[in-house]
């Protein structure tokens, strides 16, 4: 997809790596941006930042009317929706049981559920409706999804059940949705993390963020979030890439904890 003057919608775009992405799409690729967020104050100061190519909206990824509102605001100002990347996520810890021995209540599971998994369902299906009716590029391509995920899927920690399982979801959607969406010229593609110092690493305990520092394999250092911006724009400009996952983590895998 050539990204110049296309639409792209961020969720969770008002902070960290939606944000990054945010403004490399903008400045270096020409795009025009909605950044779909909880946070008003983050998600204005940023639309003001970025200029008359961004527009915020306050949108709840969990819930289906408000996504709906955002996505209608969105075609009304920009036309049509051409590709969608979803950052939005909550981090937290839980585990099986907890100090007590009692098995964990399901409430902060099924909220994590909510957010990290079927929030990203929700986004994708109800950009993916605007993006059908797109004109295809280059006769084969309509609009192009990106969900995040995360290295956690693969190596989840002690106490992360929940966070690993929502970010496991991620990447079980994407060979399924490619290959449906791909009918309608929509390709559907996922990037799993490392580590990248943004609001939501940085809340992290200082021992557990030098721990999980010391596990990057090669360069050994954070992500830098415009690494991150780049390989989104990346998958959106390879038209050949569907289906996918991408480690974008410096070779790093979590240990047990
Ligand atoms: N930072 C990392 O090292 C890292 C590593 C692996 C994966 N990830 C993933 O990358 C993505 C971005 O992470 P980040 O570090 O930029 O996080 P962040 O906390 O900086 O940003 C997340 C944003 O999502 C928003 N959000 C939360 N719940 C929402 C909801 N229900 N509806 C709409 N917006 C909501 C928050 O307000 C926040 O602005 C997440 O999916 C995260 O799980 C991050």
């Amino acid at each position: 997809m050539r990204i110049q003057d296309k639409t792209v919608v961020i969720t969770g775009g008002a902070s960290g790596l939606g944000l990054a992405t945010a403004r490399y799409l903008i400045e270096e690729k020409g795009a025009k941006v909605a950044v779909f967020d909880l946070n008003d104050e983050a998600g204005q100061r940023a639309a003001a930042e970025l200029g008359d190519r961004a527009m915020y909206m306050r949108a709840d990824v969990s819930s289906e009317e408000s996504v709906r509102q955002a996505v209608d605001a969105v075609v009304a100002r920009f036309g049509a929706i051409h590709a969608c990347i979803n950052c939005a996520a909550i981090l937290g810890p839980s585990k099986v049981l907890g100090k007590d021995g009692k098995a964990t209540p399901l409430a902060k599971f099924a909220q994590m559920a909510m957010v990290n998994l079927v929030g990203v369902f929700n986004v994708m299906g109800q950009c993916a409706e605007q993006m059908a009716k797109n004109e295809p590029e280059a006769g084969e391509e309509r609009g192009v999804i990106i969900n995040i995920s995360s290295g956690a899927a693969y190596e989840g920690q002690i106490g992360q059940c929940a966070y690993a399982a929502t970010k496991a979801g991620v990447i079980g959607l994407n060979m399924p949705a490619a290959r449906e969406l791909g009918a309608v010229g929509i390709r559907v593609n996922a990037i799993a993390p490392g580590l990248f110092l943004t609001p939501m690493a940085a809340a992290l305990d200082e021992k557990v963020l030098d721990t999980l520092k010391s596990q990057v394999e090669a360069p050994k250092r954070l992500g830098d979030t415009r690494e991150f911006a780049h390989c989104c724009a990346f998958i959106l400009e390879n038209a050949y890439l569907n289906g996918e996952t991408v480690r974008l983590d410096a070779a790093s895998r979590l240990r047990a904890r």
